[in-house]
């Protein structure tokens, strides 16, 4: 994990510098590069032109921690209408992943669970990924995922291998629930989380393992070309089949990687972010990578903000 990763959050934390980021010209720019625009539309379009590249695609409703049961109602109907539209366009292979605390995991567990069931209802056989959020929510959400998964196939979960306690938790998982594998992308206290690299890269070709011997459906959703390359190794090795693999990257990271994997013939998706709360999913990608911020630090001085 970079050493930066801290105060690159800190910042992006201070009501100012959001301020600044969110309500500018540049920061909307730069949030343009991860986020493929404000509408289903445009997510649709960045979906098609990904499958004529031979990509699958994951649309993201962005927004977490919603305020209110109002919002996350909204949030629930607005995957609701995604779907309808992923039904519509039969030729695309495209599905969605959620985040609990925007449909209601913060307000209470009865109603976060009714609203996901609501939106899994309306998928019908498309699959309904949930991702995971800061340490706190894990055991609500791998609860929420264990009543789902009780009543529906078509729902699974991202687990990061950065914390610790996701070695114990890939254990408990309902049977055949498909698993997203990814690092992690929250700042987490060392009590919960491993903080070097070398470990939480260990960590995630170890749970990779575990996942495959146990015959989960599983996602591989990182740009780390090391950890790519383990992974195939280890599935070709295993002789797993292709049909329960995918590789998963974000949309506008490592495009070349995205198109280099599809020409070889892996399966690959792009997770496509779109809507306007794309401030904390900006903070992360900034986080991840500083010399991203550096960027957007100097486009917001040298443009003075430019703000609309
Ligand atoms: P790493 O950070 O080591 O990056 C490897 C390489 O990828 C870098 O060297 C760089 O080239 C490129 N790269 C990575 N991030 C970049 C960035 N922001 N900008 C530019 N280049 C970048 N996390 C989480 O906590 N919960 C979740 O549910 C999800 N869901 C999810 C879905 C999918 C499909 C993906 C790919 C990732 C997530 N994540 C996530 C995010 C994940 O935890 C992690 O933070 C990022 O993927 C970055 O880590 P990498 O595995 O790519 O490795």
């Amino acid at each position: 994990m970079s050493v930066l990763r801290a105060p690159v959050i800190w910042l992006t934390e201070r009501r100012s510098f959001r301020r600044l980021a969110a309500d500018s010209a540049i920061g909307r720019r730069v949030a343009g590069r991860f986020v493929a625009g404000e509408s289903l539309d445009d997510a649709l379009r960045a979906a098609r032109e990904l499958d004529r590249r031979g990509i699958a695609s994951m649309l993201d409703h962005l927004g977490e921690n919603a305020d209110s049961e109002a919002m996350c109602a909204d949030a629930a109907d607005a995957y609701i209408r995604a779907l309808k539209r992923i039904h519509e366009a039969e030729e695309l292979d495209c599905n969605i992943s959620v985040k609990l605390t925007q449909l209601g995991l913060d307000q209470s567990y009865g109603f976060c669970l009714e609203n996901t069931e609501r939106v899994l209802e309306a998928a019908r056989t498309t699959l309904v990924m949930i991702d995971m959020e800061a340490s706190e929510y894990v055991d609500r959400t791998l609860r929420i995922l264990g009543d789902l998964r009780a009543r529906h196939e078509n729902v699974g979960v991202a687990f990061q291998s950065m914390l610790r306690r996701t070695a114990q938790d890939v254990f408990a998982l309902p049977e055949g629930t498909p698993v997203r594998l990814v690092k992690g992308a929250y700042l987490e206290p060392e009590s919960v989380a491993h903080t070097s690299r070398g470990e939480v890269d260990r960590a995630f070709a170890h749970l990779l393992a575990t996942l495959v011997a146990r015959d989960h459906p599983v996602h591989v959703a990182t740009h780390d070309p090391r950890l790519i390359d383990g992974a195939r190794r280890h599935l070709h090795r295993t002789g797993y089949p292709w049909a329960k693999v995918e590789f998963q990257m974000l949309y506008g990271i490592r495009r070349d990687l995205q198109v280099g994997l599809a020409r070889e013939g892996y399966p690959i998706r792009t997770y496509i972010p779109y809507g306007n709360q794309w401030y904390p999913y900006l903070t992360r990608r900034l986080a991840e990578r500083p010399a991203n911020m550096w960027f957007f630090a100097s486009q917001l001085v040298r443009g003075g903000g430019g703000k609309t």
